[in-house]
């Protein structure tokens, strides 16, 4: 029997019924809807709309109700239509008329509300560990290689030289970052809409605060209305999923091409690769190549939910309803990659050799070579083209700058000294650099310190 029987005539068409139903959906959500519905009927008891009595019995009902649901023993059916349906209709059907009162003061736009938000903050919390995990491996492997020498690039080209821990610290900056915006998220989301009713609030004399404490918000909704028609958290927590995945991804993509036979800078271990089942030699880094595509995925999910709400009338619509897969699913994916990602780069082999060896040619020390000539007087314009035709030459001669001889180098200034040199030797263009920051060996110590 439908809970909404009252009013029809007719009963449901069996399709309709189908396309209406959540339940294999939201069902995930039966501990968030259980404790939202034991604090509602807790505080209907404390403000003497409920008998202390049939408050515990709502409560222990629900409590056999979770645990049976945690057991298997429970069948929900598409004729209940959602877990908040589903849930009351056992209720009453266990302990009877008491059950019915349950629904005192609320709706289930209220409920389903609460309910997502109950669900987001213990998402929020996972992801944050998640995250943490990550920074904590990024940082031991970025301290086990500050004396790693690598290209840096811009457009792919090889651009300044750089160590492999100012690289990976670059990363930890970013998911610090994402740390910072699921705190954020976080705290849109600590807000409770339960006692909202169905858009207008409610007749009977609730105590949302206390429900609120109950249930570990920091604070209340303070508009019905928006109450129950606001998903602007699960919004933002989609856009925190996104960039995250964006970060990821972009990671990934590297990883992808330092372990390509063209720089070998990395190997995937065997445990995070996959094989060819036509090209025996194959090892393919699959689960970097799929972080990578559920990125997309992911940017799907907050896609979907922006465009479900953009052109609903306020309060609640059944639109509405369609908010948890893509939330749902973008929680999953973000999760499962972190800890992919996270094992993947842990124990992934370094060639540290085989990245100093790139970062010896590609003229990387170009830019040193021209700040050697202004440190001897000459404006840096002068000598970006001076260091610019110099490097013409190398190429035309198959050298790097270092390999040529000094009176090579005097017939492009006259500037040049034996100390040249040292100047341009890779490990001195890093530990020269001196802004806050910067690659420098004793700068990288610096921001790993923090
Ligand atoms: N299953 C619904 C949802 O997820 C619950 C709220 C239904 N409210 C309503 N007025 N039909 O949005």
């Amino acid at each position: 029997m439908k809970l909404w029987k009252g009013r029809f005539l007719k009963a449901e068409n069996s399709l309709a019924e189908e396309f209406n139903a959540s339940i294999e959906t939201d069902r995930r959500l039966y501990k968030q809807d259980i404790t939202g519905s034991i604090a509602h009927a807790k505080m209907l008891a404390k403000q003497g709309i409920l008998s202390k009595d049939e408050a515990l019995a709502i409560e222990s009902s629900l409590l056999e109700i979770l645990n049976d649901i945690e057991a298997g023993k429970i069948e929900f059916t598409i004729e209940q239509e959602d877990i908040h349906m589903n849930i009351e209709s056992i209720l009453t059907e266990r302990i009877g008329a008491v059950g019915k009162k349950l629904h005192t003061a609320r709706s289930r736009n209220d409920q389903v509300a609460v309910d997502i938000r109950l669900y987001l903050k213990e998402e929020i919390t996972q992801i944050t560990a998640l995250l943490k995990d990550l920074n904590d491996t990024l940082t031991e492997l970025a301290k086990a290689h500050q004396d790693t020498v690598m290209p840096g690039y811009t457009h792919l080209q090889r651009a300044q030289p750089v160590t492999l821990a100012f690289h990976l610290t670059a990363y930890r900056e970013m998911f610090r970052r994402d740390i910072r915006r699921f705190g954020d998220c976080y705290e849109g989301t600590d807000s409770l809409p339960l006692g909202s009713g169905a858009l207008a609030g409610t007749t009977y004399p609730t105590d949302r605060d206390y429900l609120a404490e109950e249930l570990g918000f920091s604070k209340i909704c303070i508009n019905a209305m928006d109450a129950v028609s606001d998903r602007d958290f699960a919004l933002e927590f989609l856009s925190c999923c996104s960039i995250a995945m964006m970060h990821l991804s972009r990671f990934c993509e590297e990883l992808i091409i330092w372990s390509s036979a063209e720089f070998r800078f990395v190997e995937i271990d065997d445990a995070f690769s996959t094989g060819s089942s036509i090209m025996p030699q194959k090892k393919n880094p699959d689960m970097a190549e799929l972080i990578r595509g559920k990125t997309g995925r992911v940017y799907g999910d907050l896609m979907t939910l922006l465009t479900i709400m953009k052109g609903l009338p306020l309060a609640y619509n059944k639109d509405m309803q369609e908010d948890k897969e893509p939330v749902f699913d973008a929680g999953d994916t973000l999760k499962d990659s972190l800890r992919i990602f996270t094992q993947m780069i842990a124990t992934m082999k370094v060639n540290s050799h085989v990245m100093e060896q790139a970062a010896k040619s590609g003229f990387m020390n170009a830019t040193d070579a021209a700040d050697y000539l202004v440190g001897k007087g000459l404006a840096f314009r002068d000598c970006h083209e001076i260091i610019g035709r110099l490097v013409l030459y190398c190429i035309e001669q198959n050298k790097a700058i270092e390999e040529l001889t000094l009176e090579e180098l005097k017939g492009f200034s006259e500037k040049f000294e034996e100390d040249i040199f040292e100047k341009i030797d890779i490990r001195a263009c890093i530990s020269a650099k001196k802004s806050k920051g910067s690659t420098s060996f004793e700068s990288v110590e610096q921001i790993l310190s923090n």
